[in-house]
């Protein structure tokens, strides 16, 4: 992917020279254009050496980098030849200006010529950065699209504690990478995915139900369409935009999700079952609203459909991916139940830590494949996670080909 760098003018600046490497390193060629307060922290001579081009450093002829006539319109130039800006370290003036449209130097004009998608690593002072002015401007640039890699916490050159220190240079590249889709290895896949909770009535107003958010499968769905797979989402109730080239079947109890899954079990050619559905459910619901007395309320449920057990038994040579959700003895209870169920990869996660898992937007998870092998993923975005977790789905469906055909090859 071609991907345009712009610097701001911020102590992290000199930061951005590892994420050019970073960038390199995963096969993207880097174009890096500075603010002139940016000049201020790092000279353009360190950018110009590791990409061996010309850093572009101002809007107008003699400007730094602009000294002909014919690149006189170079901002359009560069938006047209580039697949992604990114801007690190983005400071509270840049984002202010690409918040409000303004274009009175090369990375502004820029930002507004530029079609593709925009990634923006922020770094500031703590206070800058909770500013309502800032926090504004980053929820008008949000709701427009562009995508953040949040600053961390930590020690601040001013001197204080708190957050505003620019993400690792790793972190953004792979931020970066997620957005790169340029192999289309899940392409002539049908993936199935189910996601969110279920909802199980107890009367015709209430329900039990689980605090999935349905955020992980819907991040599984719309990555594997954008590598090329055709997605079929089942998705419980969840209030979440249908991802981009998805079809979505909307279900809301665990029989629902059992029927819409069995339904289309002979298309696919993966399965990747992130739902929580319930486990109990009320086999009679009572036709009316249950009344609320000053005695104990007792009711009998019984045990919903395993439909993971089910795809296990009739999988066939699909490959299904199995999602355990644990607050104890994580890995053991995910061996445990990819064997029970048949799974061929088990995504497992901790649900009892702050800030991650249910309701999320971020998560950490241990993918574990049928060999045994076991991945670390996170903590991160849960689109990052869906993009760790294809990884492994895409190498096991080469091995499970490989061995199929190796099989076939013997036999005849
Ligand atoms: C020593 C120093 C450090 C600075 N660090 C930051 C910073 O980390 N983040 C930020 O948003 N602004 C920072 N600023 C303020 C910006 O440099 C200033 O707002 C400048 O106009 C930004 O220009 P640019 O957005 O065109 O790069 C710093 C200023 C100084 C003098």
């Amino acid at each position: 992917m071609r991907v345009v760098l712009g610097v701001g003018g911020g102590i992290a600046a000199y930061k951005s020279a590892e994420l050019v490497r970073a960038l390199q390193q995963r096969g993207h060629e880097v174009q890096v254009l500075m603010t002139r307060a940016a000049e201020e922290f790092i000279r353009p001579l360190t950018f110009a050496a590791l990409t061996g081009r010309k850093v572009i450093t101002g809007l107008w002829a003699g400007d730094g980098s602009q000294d002909t006539l014919s690149s006189a319109v170079e901002h359009i130039g560069v938006a047209q030849e580039n697949d992604l800006l990114v801007v690190a370290p983005a400071t509270a003036d840049l984002l202010a200006k690409f918040a409000h449209g303004l274009a009175d130097d090369f990375l502004s004009t820029l930002y507004l010529a530029f079609t593709g998608p925009v990634v923006f690593a922020p770094a500031m002072n703590t206070a800058m950065w909770e500013h309502p002015a800032t926090q504004d401007n980053l929820n008008a640039l949000r709701a427009r699209g562009c995508s953040f890699v949040d600053p961390d916490e930590g020690w601040l050159a001013c001197g204080t504690v708190g957050a505003g220190r620019l993400a690792d240079p790793l972190r953004i590249a792979d931020h970066i990478d997620s957005h790169s889709h340029r192999k289309k290895d899940l392409a002539g896949e049908f993936i199935l995915v189910t996601a969110g909770p279920t909802q199980e009535a107890l009367d015709p107003v209430r329900y039990i139900s689980n605090r999935s958010s349905g955020k992980m499968g819907y991040a599984i769905a719309e990555v594997a369409a954008k590598r090329g797979a055709d997605v079929l989402l089942v998705s419980g109730p969840v209030n979440l935009p249908v991802p981009h080239n998805v079809e979505r079947i909307s279900v809301r109890t665990a029989q629902e999700m059992r029927e819409a899954v069995l339904n289309h079990l002979a298309e696919a050619s993966i399965i990747i079952k992130s739902a929580a559905v319930a486990d109990y459910y009320l086999a009679e619901v009572p036709q009316h609203k249950l009344k609320k007395t000053a005695t104990r309320l007792s009711l009998e449920l019984d045990p919903t459909p395993d439909i993971l057990a089910e795809l296990g038994e009739r999988k066939g040579d699909r490959l299904l991916v199995g999602f355990a959700a644990e607050t104890d003895n994580l890995i053991e209870e995910a061996r445990r139940k990819m064997t029970a169920k048949k799974c061929d990869m088990l995504v497992a996660n901790l649900v009892n830590r702050d800030g991650l898992g249910f309701e999320s937007d971020q998560n950490e998870v241990e993918i574990i494949t049928r060999s045994g092998q076991t991945v670390h993923a996170g903590p991160a975005d849960k689109k990052e996670i869906a993009e760790r977790i294809l990884d492994q789905v895409a190498v096991l469906r080469l091995v499970l080909r490989a061995v199929d055909t190796t099989r076939l090859t013997q036999r005849t």
